[in-house]
């Protein structure tokens, strides 16, 4: 069926539900587990809820904060909770966001105007970043005409801190650490990047998009996972999305800093137009209630011990898939990672042509280009694939390992 104009008599619902079902039927089956990303699940009775409370706010307009005061209730209070999760003090203020972008986003511009207010740099500020960080730093900076200084990272994926002390000039503004990155997903040495913050005057954002929600219950249940929060000295500003391993709903992260001094950077005011004062704490203009209730709800709903079952059935499955996987000649896990989320190549055949038979398999494999590896972020969902995948794995290695399938050229699924 064409759907290239604006039809000219409307259908019912029954016959559009059955479109989108038709639309939806090469799409990956993320409840079986063939996602090792982009959704973020953590079993039918927390998606409920989630729904719910999106539902109950689907029409709010949270820009509307004098209409809807109780959507600006609950952003406070998730970004509350977040400070206090991210081991924040009563100082430490914020807001949310439609994501990791805008969050980083606005990291780096209230970082150039907070600096262009109290201590202007002679040149075109710019942004020291480990070669690991998200694109979204180059978006950002492109957007705002700041310039970037991409360094190296170790042997072990980790920001080289003293390459990046190196790579500071004095036009530097702004330096980061992931905590952990998307990438490899490693931690970044916070601590470290916290005593070169302090020691250049610098602002340190730490990237927490991915970890943020998770990583302090990951903890909490005995895990090493190193300091990353605002617990270290130095830390300026942190991104944390709720709608990854916080498992709220799209669109949803929380942007937060260590005080008022450097939010106050933040927010747009302007008067010049006929309605009068227009003033946004964040980038956007219209912003989704549901998503802003349902990010509260999921959060009131697990509490901390409902994270902390969620880490536990995530460590659990990470290492029965990472036994699984090593147990396989040739294959190796990469940089000893922290949290639920793992990066694993291979030695001896090409880890592409592994993924090519993946995929054949009817799995999306993670691809990462450098080096060449597979990726996954693990989530209580992942139970129910363990045994396909690793049969499948093993099936696909074999293959690989015979020259059965090879590939020319590799297809990144990002
Ligand atoms: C470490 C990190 N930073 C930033 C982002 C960007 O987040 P978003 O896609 O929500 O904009 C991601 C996304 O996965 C991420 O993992």
């Amino acid at each position: 069926m064409s759907n290239a104009y604006f039809p000219e008599t409307g259908m019912d619902w029954p016959a559009v539900e059955a479109e989108l079902l038709h639309y939806k039927e090469n799409d990956a089956d993320w409840k079986k587990g063939r996602l090792p990303m982009y959704v973020f699940h953590a079993g039918d009775e927390v998606l409920e809820v989630v729904k719910n409370a999106y539902n109950m706010y689907f029409s709010e307009n949270a820009l509307g904060v004098k209409a809807f005061p109780s959507t600006a209730r609950m952003e406070r209070e998730v970004v509350r909770m977040a400070a206090d999760l991210l081991n924040g003090d009563e100082e430490v203020c914020g807001n949310m966001t439609s994501g990791g972008t805008e969050s980083i986003f606005l990291a780096v511009k209230t970082a150039r105007d907070h600096r262009r207010a109290t201590n202007p740099v002679p040149g075109t500020p710019n942004l020291v970043l480990p070669r690991s960080a998200h694109p979204a730093y180059y978006k950002a900076a492109q957007y705002m005409d700041l310039e970037t200084i991409q360094v190296p990272v170790r042997d072990d994926f980790r920001a080289d801190v003293e390459a990046m002390a190196a790579a500071v000039n004095e036009n530097t503004i702004f330096i980061l650490g992931s905590a952990p990155s998307f990438s490899l997903v490693v931690y970044d040495p916070i601590t470290e990047l916290g005593a070169l913050a302090l020691e250049k005057n610098l602002w340190l954002h730490i990237d927490a998009c991915i970890g943020g929600y998770i990583a302090p219950h990951i903890r909490d249940i005995g895990y090493p996972v190193p300091d990353f929060d605002f617990s270290v000295p130095g830390v300026t500003s942190i991104s944390a999305d709720v709608h990854k391993m916080g498992f709220a709903a799209k669109p949803a992260s929380t942007i937060l800093y260590r005080n008022e001094g450097y939010y106050k950077h933040q927010g747009f005011h302007f008067n010049d137009w006929p309605r009068g004062v227009y003033s946004v704490p964040t980038f956007t203009g219209t912003r989704p209630g549901g998503a802003i209730a349902a990010a509260w709800a999921v959060l009131k709903f697990l509490g901390r011990d409902g994270y902390r079952d969620i880490a536990r059935k995530a460590m659990d499955v990470r290492q029965r898939l990472m036994d699984g996987i090593t147990a396989i000649p040739g294959m190796k896990i990469l940089g000893n990672p922290e949290i639920c989320m793992f990066t694993y190549t291979s030695e001896g055949y090409d880890i592409n042509a592994v993924a090519e038979g993946l995929t054949r398999r009817g799995w999306m494999a993670g691809i990462n280009a450098e080096p060449p590896a597979l990726h996954m972020f693990v989530m209580p969902l992942h139970e129910v694939m363990v045994e396909d995948y690793l049969r499948d794995l093993n099936e696909a290695v074999a293959d690989a390992r015979s020259g059965k399938v090879t590939v020319d050229e590799v297809k990144l699924d990002y």
